[in-house]
């Protein structure tokens, strides 16, 4: 009896506050600066349209200098007995992975694996923006449609290498083949930061929309993971007639509904998750232990980005512990008891080095970190674009060992058209790295479906 009772109470207390919150009115999509400047003043005015080709060039200055740095580290405080990863990077994997970054990582073999597509710079907003375009060899008559593809932090252009061959290829079952854009974020790789604070990720939607248009891309489909899923779906939100479709392999919907939703899941799973599934998201201890234990990076680069980056921007050694070890929780987070991180199991020393020199070389670790404090800041929490639906199309790809996962019935709340969600039973954080070829199948996928949702719609409309 008691029991019954605690369930309507907790049932009708639960709707009641469903009902307010599905009432609240969603904000308005903000009107943002369509040009707004990220540059020096004195450049406002003084910069050209025109798209210069790139090449990745490691000069002989840079080589020497970081091998020097790297050879005469100090030596490091040797990690607790019987400890992996569990304080972070250990400090005797860490040698290993030194001495391949000084001696046996091959500067020339791997810019020119950097240089194998096209790279181009040009200048929006005051930035130069760094980026790849792949265009495909299809046959005359043949459809291509532009896709943008965006990385998040600590990644960068390199994650998608391994899955541009197989996007910009004809695939059986398919009529078309993508056509690949593939931008550096601001401040990341070869693209500049800004000068002055603010640019998060709504303003880098404006950016990168910018620069589908400077390519002549006036629709286009947008696919994004880390802070590229979140910008993503920020261009989803606030140019939802430019964009064909959405997919994304970390689809978070953080509204108040939901996070209700989460907690009366917490005692019910069933309300809310499917039971197969429940075990990605309860209980909720383990998330929350999840976060603080894994989490630390994240305040700090909302706080204090340029204290840490003096650290990272001076010492290779520091910055490969700091940057590789993402790659060794997020991709299995049990990996940390090894102590090697597990950081071979699906990754080679010369991906993950490429990764860092991508930071290393441009000395872009401390504005990529600055981003991290921007989507903090006021200006940006206020307009509150999470709360806003969005009607394009959505596609979620969901790896098992992804930072969090969400049902359906979550991602709905602003992604009115979710079309589907791919559920994998593989896969971390870092999925178009890790599993390039069932990225790109399920990518190739959600674009069909975004097509024949567009078929359907103009015919309904007719
Ligand atoms: C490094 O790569 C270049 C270009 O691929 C190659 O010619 C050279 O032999 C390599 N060096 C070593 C030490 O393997
Ligand atoms: C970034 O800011 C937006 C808007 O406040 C918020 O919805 C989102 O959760 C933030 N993302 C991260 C990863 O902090
Ligand atoms: C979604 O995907 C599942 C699994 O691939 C499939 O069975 C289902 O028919 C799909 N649903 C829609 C609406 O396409
Ligand atoms: C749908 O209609 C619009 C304009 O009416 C057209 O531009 C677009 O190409 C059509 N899309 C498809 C998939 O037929």
């Amino acid at each position: 009896m008691g029991r019954v009772l605690t369930v309507l109470a907790v049932a009708a207390i639960g709707a009641g506050i469903w009902y307010v919150f599905q009432c609240c009115d969603a904000p308005q999509v903000p009107k943002l600066d369509l040009d707004e400047w990220w540059g020096p003043k004195d450049l406002k005015g003084r910069t050209d349209a025109s798209i210069r080709p790139f090449h990745v060039k490691f000069d002989e200055a840079l080589i020497q200098d970081l091998k020097s740095r790297l050879k005469n580290h100090r030596p490091f405080t040797p990690p607790l007995e019987g400890i992996g990863f569990e304080y972070g990077f250990n400090s005797k994997t860490i040698e290993t992975w030194i001495q391949y970054w000084a001696e046996k990582y091959n500067f020339t073999a791997r810019e020119k694996f950097l240089n194998q597509f096209p790279q181009f710079k040009t200048n929006i907003q005051g930035l130069d923006i760094h980026f790849i375009r792949v265009t495909p060899q299809v046959p005359q008559g043949f459809k291509v449609v532009p896709i943008l593809l965006m990385h998040g932090w600590p990644g960068s252009v390199r994650e998608f290498y391994e899955a541009i061959p197989f996007l910009t290829q004809q695939r059986p079952g398919y009529d078309f083949a993508f056509e690949v854009i593939v931008p550096s974020l601001p401040g990341y790789g070869f693209s500049d930061g800004a000068v002055r604070p603010g640019l998060a990720a709504p303003q880098t939607a404006v950016i990168f929309r910018n620069l589908m248009h400077r390519l002549g891309f006036k629709k286009f489909y947008v696919q994004g993971g880390d802070w590229g899923a979140l910008i993503a779906s920020s261009i989803s939100t606030l140019f939802p007639n430019e964009v064909l479709g959405h997919h994304t392999n970390m689809a978070v919907v953080q509204t108040n509904c939901n996070y209700l939703k989460l907690f009366i899941g917490s005692i019910f799973p069933s309300l809310v998750v499917d039971p197969s599934l429940a075990d990605r998201m309860y209980p909720l201890s383990n998330f929350i232990s999840y976060v603080l234990e894994e989490f630390g990076y994240f305040h700090l680069q909302a706080t204090k980005p340029d204290t840490v980056g003096t650290a990272l921007n001076d010492s290779p050694a520091g910055l490969l512990a700091y940057i590789v070890e993402k790659f060794s929780t997020w991709t299995r987070l049990d990996h940390k008891k090894k102590l090697d991180g597990g950081l071979e199991f699906r990754f080679t020393k010369d991906q993950l080095i490429d990764n860092l020199m991508l930071y290393w070389a441009p000395k872009s670790i401390t504005t990529s970190m600055r981003f991290y404090a921007e989507n903090m800041s006021d200006k940006t929490r206020n307009m509150k674009l999470e709360q806003i639906k969005t009607p394009v199309p959505t596609w979620a790809l969901q790896a098992k060992h992804e930072l969090f996962y969400q049902p359906p019935s979550f991602l709905k709340v602003k992604y009115t058209n979710l079309l589907n969600t791919t559920v994998l039973d593989d896969g971390g954080h870092f999925l178009a790295f890790e599993l390039p070829q069932i990225f790109a199948e399920d990518v190739f996928k959600a674009v069909k479906a975004f097509r024949e949702f567009h078929v359907k719609k103009n015919k309904t409309e007719l």
